[in-house]
């Protein structure tokens, strides 16, 4: 077991005490990272916001050779990361090694964008808009401390896309990683250090959320929060923080809609991926199903045949479900079948625990009183819902407490379009399962989902200001 360290002002640093992470695949430990107390927190602050002062000064030029130089260290352990990662979340290992591969591809992004349409400043000349005697120049500004917490699921991924334009643009960052997700972390910390990034400009804490999780959160230093993680910290941010910029990404219920006119082994396929990816861990999975009554047998037939030849095990083998990330995940999981299956609905397959894994369920006759038919699973289940009329769909859709994602599927691309219209979320996909990228795309949610934007240029976006300086003829 490895005791990992961590980049605080400027150095790796171990801490007084330490937190064991285990592996939800076997529990075994896979090493400790640093329990960092409020005195850490305070300091840790105080040097970032210091820091900031000469790193926006730094020219844009500067700050990407930074970011190119990171780039480069952080490649040079893409094994390494990806195995870790592989223990530390059970995700299966390929999909650790794409994850890794989108990142690079997000930072590669990730500075073009900010070259072209964030450096130079946005000019409004007096001949425009009839404007007399004044000329604009909007320039983007950096905000300062920017608070950057990531979930487990996407320990890379949704960690860099916080991090990555934050410094671009000259915040410095007090980046938390999610306690499962933490060696992975401070693994990208170390990158950074070795990159000989200044002093505080980057600052990876590790602690317990008991000692430290709302503290970070209330320091009066921290001048924007970009947050991904569940709908309760979300609120509890919301409420702590007022008067600075907030992305916050919560849950999401993205349901998938079947018109009755689709190629039923196709759309079987692509919702089987959409909701059993990751073993359902992600924001964006399907995580319930509309079907029309007249094609339910059918779909659910194709639905179980699929699931039987889906492999179940290790994270390092090829197989498509993997442990979920604790006993809780588990258990709430499965409290939510049972409150199905007690209110009347039916398990096709699945059902069966063994340690972390829930084998992938499909569960039919959802019907709107059950709890699963509103709350995240976060887990392997498909729960159908069979319905006659489309605007029934569009009702229950729409009172969802969650808004995030949808899917329509359909032959006819006019109606779903049409249908597409009338619901109430931040994206809806036709006939591909929900999902976030490409990260050039916008990516938000509404309600319980969150709020702000994310995504390549909006993220740059949420983490400058508007500073304008108008010239006036005299
Ligand atoms: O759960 C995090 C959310 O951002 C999902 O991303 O890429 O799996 O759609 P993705």
């Amino acid at each position: 077991m490895n005791d990992y360290n961590t980049l605080i002002k400027g150095k790796m640093v171990y801490g007084e005490n330490k937190i064991i992470i285990k592996s939800p695949f076997n529990n075994i430990e896979i090493g400790s990272v640093p329990a960092l107390t409020k005195k850490d927190i305070d300091s840790v602050y105080d040097y970032a916001k210091k820091a900031f002062y000469s790193w926006k000064e730094l020219s844009p030029q500067e700050r990407i050779e930074y970011i190119n130089k990171f780039k480069k260290e952080f490649i040079s352990n893409r094994d390494l990361i990806a195995r870790i990662m592989a223990l530390e979340i059970a995700k299966p290992i390929k999909a650790c090694y794409s994850e890794f591969d989108r990142t690079i591809e997000y930072i590669d992004q990730t500075i073009e964008c900010y070259k072209k349409e964030f450096i130079n400043p946005d000019i409004v000349k007096e001949n425009i808009h009839g404007i007399k005697g004044k000329e604009g120049y909007f320039f983007r500004e950096p905000l300062g401390v920017v608070l950057a917490i990531s979930p487990f699921n996407y320990p890379l991924n949704l960690s860099l896309a916080k991090i990555i334009p934050a410094l671009l643009v000259g915040n410095t960052v007090v980046f938390k990683p999610a306690t499962q997700g933490s060696i992975v972390g401070t693994l990208i910390g170390k990158c950074f250090f070795k990159t000989k990034l200044p002093h505080s400009v980057l600052n990876v804490v590790t602690g317990k959320g008991s000692e430290i999780g709302d503290y970070i959160i209330e320091n009066n230093n921290v001048n924007m929060i970009s947050f991904t993680g569940g709908v309760d910290v979300g609120k509890k941010i919301a409420s702590k923080k007022s008067m600075i910029p907030l992305v916050l990404e919560l849950g999401g219920k993205d349901a998938g809609i079947v018109l009755e006119d689709v190629d039923i082994k196709e759309v079987a396929k692509e919702i089987l991926k959409g909701a059993l990816d990751y073993s359902g861990q992600r924001c964006t999975a399907i995580k319930l199903v509309y079907v029309h009554e007249k094609i339910a047998d059918k779909l659910i037939n194709q639905l179980k045949e699929l699931i039987k030849g889906l492999k179940i095990g290790s994270p390092f083998d090829d197989v498509d479900i993997t442990p979920l990330i604790s006993q809780s995940s588990l258990k709430w999981a499965k409290s939510l079948i049972d409150d199905a299956v007690k209110k009347g609905a039916k398990v096709v397959c699945g059902n069966i625990s063994d340690e972390n894994i829930l084998f992938p369920t499909l569960i039919d006759k959802v019907k709107h009183s059950m709890l699963i038919f509103d709350e995240e699973q976060f887990a392997p289940i498909i729960p159908i819902v069979r319905y006659k009329e489309i605007d029934w769909v569009i009702k229950y859709f729409n009172n969802s407490k969650f808004g995030l994602q949808g899917s329509i599927f359909s032959n006819d691309e006019d109606k779903a379009w049409e249908i597409a219209k009338k619901l109430n979320s931040g994206t809806i996909n036709i006939n591909k399962s929900s999902s976030r990228g490409p990260d050039i795309f916008p990516f938000s949610g509404i309600k319980d989902s969150g709020f702000g934007v994310q995504g390549i240029k909006w993220a740059l976006e949420s983490m400058t200001r508007i500073k304008g300086i108008v010239k006036n003829k005299i």
